[in-house]
């Protein structure tokens, strides 16, 4: 791999202002200065990769856990809005994407990874992994409305949600608190289903809790995000 392209993964800096650096002496590996930014290396090697006095190490695959704040966006760049890659602030690789989709004004357990394989496993219908989430909705929650969850609502002219849980863990005239658990991520998904429930029935708030074995880290505050531990990542 060339020198220039394994500093730029890393998100050191763009491939100009690296080649800039390498040429002005500000890059060694493995002790010795490199002036070509096409030099070639090896990461499996470890190859130690100093930039403007900053060790540099390579790392194929990248998983952070955020806790998404309302406001942003579920993408990997946007040219106006701010989006869920923008909010990892530490040397992340370029090719970071978020896991699935959170709405907008969702908060809670969203993954970013570089790793594409690990995403079609979480998100792939047929793998059915369980996602948790935490919603405060309009009206009062009801056994009813838990049963016609668990039978697979129809939330949309053509769309049949398949058999989801509603836990009810507050139900007052006003409002209501309950647990979601789904195993899809159709757009708005969770919020159609309560509006199919009917009486004006609506998501006030959304959370997601949990994907699969993986549960959020309630120490994270909105905004906040931290690398998956090992453990994490062998549940996953
Ligand atoms: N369901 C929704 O309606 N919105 C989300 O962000 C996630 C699930």
């Amino acid at each position: 791999m060339r020198l220039d392209r394994f500093l730029s993964d890393m998100n050191v800096a763009s491939r100009s202002e690296l080649r800039k650096a390498i040429r002005n002496r500000q890059v060694t590996v493995n002790g010795e200065t490199i002036r070509d930014p096409g030099f070639l290396l090896s990461p499996e090697e470890q190859p130690e990769v100093i930039c403007r006095g900053k060790c540099v190490e390579y790392q194929e695959l990248q998983y952070f856990m955020l806790n998404k704040p309302a406001g942003v966006i579920s993408a990997s760049e946007d040219r106006k809005q701010k989006t869920v890659v923008d909010l990892i602030g530490e040397e992340k690789r370029r090719d970071l994407f978020p896991v699935g989709r959170l709405d907008r004004d969702t908060e809670g357990l969203l993954l970013l990874t570089n790793d594409g394989q690990l995403a079609h496993r979480l998100l792939s219908p047929k793998k059915q992994v369980d996602k948790q989430y935490f919603a405060r909705i309009s009206g009062k929650a009801t056994a009813e409305d838990s049963a016609r969850f668990a039978a697979g609502i129809r939330y949309d002219t053509e769309l049949t949600a398949r058999p989801a849980r509603l836990e009810i863990l507050t139900a007052g005239e006003e409002s209501s608190e309950i647990l979601v658990t789904i195993q899809e991520g159709k757009f708005h998904q969770i919020k159609k289903m309560v509006a199919a429930l009917g009486g004006g029935k609506q998501v006030l708030y959304l959370k997601r809790l949990s994907i699969g074995a993986l549960r959020l880290d309630e120490s994270l505050r909105p905004g906040e995000y931290r690398r998956l531990r090992q453990e994490e990542l062998a549940v996953l």
